[in-house]
């Protein structure tokens, strides 16, 4: 660690005593900012948030001999974003609980002077963990860096080391190590996919497919944007022995996923192509790229390959602060991804979330043999009441993600371990509710929940025809809320709702009838009577849900906890995940309501809910 890189950790300390010492003599305000975090109505109780200030992406997650690490995006010096963020850590035995460390990267060289952004982990041969992460550097490049673990017998990995020959991947690679310096085995295996062993090719410039689209769209194809250039993804071994990452950027309005090749993870060059880029898409960032099997619900290490594995591609669009995924063919001959046919690769494809869920990042967990994902919930409110609370940001429950049998899509769920939290169960037996009823759910603390519940709907010919023009399931949610009566539908709950109902966050669905006879299952996430105050965000969230109410159950469950409101459809077809700030609906005064606003009635065929226990998070 160089000389400068201390003096920022003891001034992080220093900052650190110094609000102890304001806390305990300092004016009322600065202890309300630093001190009541816990008695806040918004705070949550399980999901994952630092004690104080700004987070956002999460940043590396992995498991290192048996321990979980989640790194992520925070500010130390406040409860808004800065571009000179650091890389802040904790450490959890379960992903449930959590212990804070120090933070693991500050701005400290000149690739990074600027900022510590965002980047991904990946375990190296031998057990070894690097990340790789984007360095904000002193002329403002969006440059990528390495860093490994000072000593690996630490299990925690509190000390991080950055390399000496960052940045390991620049822009337009004038810093990069040049191949003439490359070490011989090295350059004995790229010079193997040359028929002239002597030709000392430069970087940059291995034989590929030629880029046919990013040709059209510039004059210079091998000109990387330097303020567009981030967020390296998890790396993946070839069967060739290469290792590949992508990097999130754009060319013009197309996003594109640049790839770099490396035979040590040091030492990278850029291959003639990207992985895959969409027109129109703007700015991708955080992109994630994963192997999913096809015949099991089970998760594959990334560098997987092979029968019944198709891939998935993530990019989140800067330009709309939404998450997109087509899963597809990874073909490793050409180094390219290929969308399946009917993957729609643009803003009207498939949602991780269809919430408020941003700059995800998956990672195999090779104790449980699951790909796990986390994401960011930013806030719905204003800056200024961010400062006034004195933090931003939480991290969506980890979810479980795979395959759907189907093939179509991905499925999603929380992580097992999250029940070790359920405490006081509620059931209700078998009933049928009828139009315009409402049951309160009681015996549950409704603010800190856990609910599972499946309808049945007996009389399906009564559904409203589906009108073709209704593609946008978001629109069709913020026009149909919950007090919209229907045929079918709207039912479901009323989270975080007052007594008197006059705030709640309704979750519900609607069937309806399409021309080809088929059903239509509309899932909704209301957030217009959320709270009473109307300066926070409250957009309607929507999906079509892939379910066939003739034959399946519909299923809900939702994860309740003070301001997240967070959703899995049809048994995780579908997730959405509200931000809420009731004014009423808080603490001892939320309630719990299972409602049915529609003509006919329909069965809760089972219902399960929990009071959660608080996980000890950071
Ligand atoms: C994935 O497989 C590679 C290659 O076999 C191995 O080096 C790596 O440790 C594995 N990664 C994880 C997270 O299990
Ligand atoms: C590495 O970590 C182990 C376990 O915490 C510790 O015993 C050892 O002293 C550390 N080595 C160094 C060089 O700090
Ligand atoms: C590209 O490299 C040249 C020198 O080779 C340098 O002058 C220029 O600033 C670099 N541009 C970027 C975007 O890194
Ligand atoms: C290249 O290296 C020089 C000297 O170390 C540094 O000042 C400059 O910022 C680097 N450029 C890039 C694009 O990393
Ligand atoms: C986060 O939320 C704030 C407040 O609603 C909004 O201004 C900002 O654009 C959001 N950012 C992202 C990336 O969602």
């Amino acid at each position: 660690m160089s000389p400068s890189s201390s003096a920022i950790i003891s001034l992080l300390l220093c900052y650190f005593c110094l609000f102890y010492l304001l806390q305990s003599s300092e004016s009322s305000s600065i202890t309300d900012y630093y001190s009541s975090e816990d008695d806040q109505p918004y705070r949550t109780a399980y999901h994952f948030q630092p004690p104080r200030n700004w987070m956002n992406d999460p940043n590396g997650p992995m498991i290192y001999e048996g321990l979980y690490h989640l790194f992520y995006q925070y500010n130390p010096k406040g409860a808004v974003w800065a571009s000179d963020i650091v890389w802040a850590h904790s450490t959890s035995k379960d992903l449930i609980n959590w212990i804070p460390r120090e933070p693991v990267l500050y701005p400290s060289q000149h690739y990074d002077i600027n900022g510590c952004w965002s980047g991904s982990a990946t375990i190296l041969p031998g057990g070894k963990p690097a990340v790789l992460y984007t360095g904000i550097n002193a002329e403002n490049q969006q440059v990528q860096n390495i860093a490994f673990p000072k000593n690996l017998s630490d299990p925690y990995l509190e000390e991080w080391v950055k390399s000496p020959l960052n940045p390991v991947i620049d822009p337009n690679g004038s810093n990069m190590t040049d191949a003439s310096s490359f070490d011989s085995p090295t350059i004995d295996y790229y010079t193997n996919d040359h028929q002239d062993k002597n030709i000392a090719f430069p970087m940059n410039n291995l034989p590929e497919p030629n880029l046919i689209e990013m040709v059209q769209s510039t004059s210079d194809p091998d000109m990387i944007d330097a303020s567009n250039f981030r967020d390296p993804s998890t790396g993946w071994l070839g069967p060739d022995g290469r290792w590949r990452v992508i990097i999130g950027s754009k060319r013009g309005k197309r996003g594109i996923a640049i790839l770099y090749w490396s035979k040590d993870f040091i030492h990278w060059v850029k291959a003639k192509q990207p992985l895959h880029s969409a027109e129109d898409t703007g700015m991708w960032e955080c992109p994630d790229f994963f192997p999913v099997s096809t015949i099991a619900p089970v998760g594959l290490n990334t560098s997987v390959d092979g029968p019944n594995v198709k891939h998935v591609l993530k990019v989140s669009l800067f330009d709309n602060s939404k998450e997109y995924y087509t899963t597809g063919t990874y073909d490793y001959a050409k180094d390219v991804y290929v969308p399946n046919k009917g993957s729609i690769d643009d803003i009207f494809g498939l949602r991780f979330d269809y919430g408020k869920f941003y700059a995800s990042k998956t990672f195999f967990d090779s104790a449980k043999n699951r790909r796990v994902l986390w994401g960011w919930i930013n806030e719905s409110s204003s800056a200024d009441d961010d400062i006034k609370k004195g933090w931003s940001g939480i991290q969506a429950a980890p979810r479980a993600i795979w395959l759907d049998k189907s093939g179509k899509h991905l499925v999603q769920w929380p992580i097992t371990e999250l029940e070790t939290l359920r405490t006081g169960h509620v059931d209700m037996p078998s009933k049928l509710l009828d139009g315009g009823s409402t049951v309160e759910v009681l015996g549950l603390t409704a603010s800190q929940a856990d609910v599972e519940m499946s309808f049945k709907v007996t009389n399906l010919e009564k559904a409203e025809k589906f009108d073709p023009s209704w593609t946008n399931a978001e629109d069709l949610c913020a026009r149909k809320v919950a007090t919209v009566k229907g045929e079918i539908g709207p039912f479901g709950i009323m989270a975080l709702a007052s007594k008197g109902l006059e705030e709640y966050t309704a979750i519900f669905f609607r069937i309806f009838k399409a021309n080809n006879n088929k059903y239509v299952v509309l899932m909704c996430s209301d957030q217009s009577r959320s709270s009473l105050d109307d300066s926070t965000d409250k957009a309607n969230y929507g999906v079509f849900l892939d379910v066939d109410p003739t034959k399946e159950k519909l299923s809900l469950r939702t994860l309740i906890d003070h301001s997240i409101v967070e959703s899995f459809g049809g048994e995780g077809k579908g997730c959405i995940t509200a931000r809420v700030y009731p004014t009423m609906a808080i603490g001892d005064g939320a309630h719990l309501h299972v409602f049915n606003n529609a003509a006919e009635a329909v069965r809760i065929s089972s219902f399960s809910g929990w009071s959660m226990n608080k996980a000890q998070i950071n």
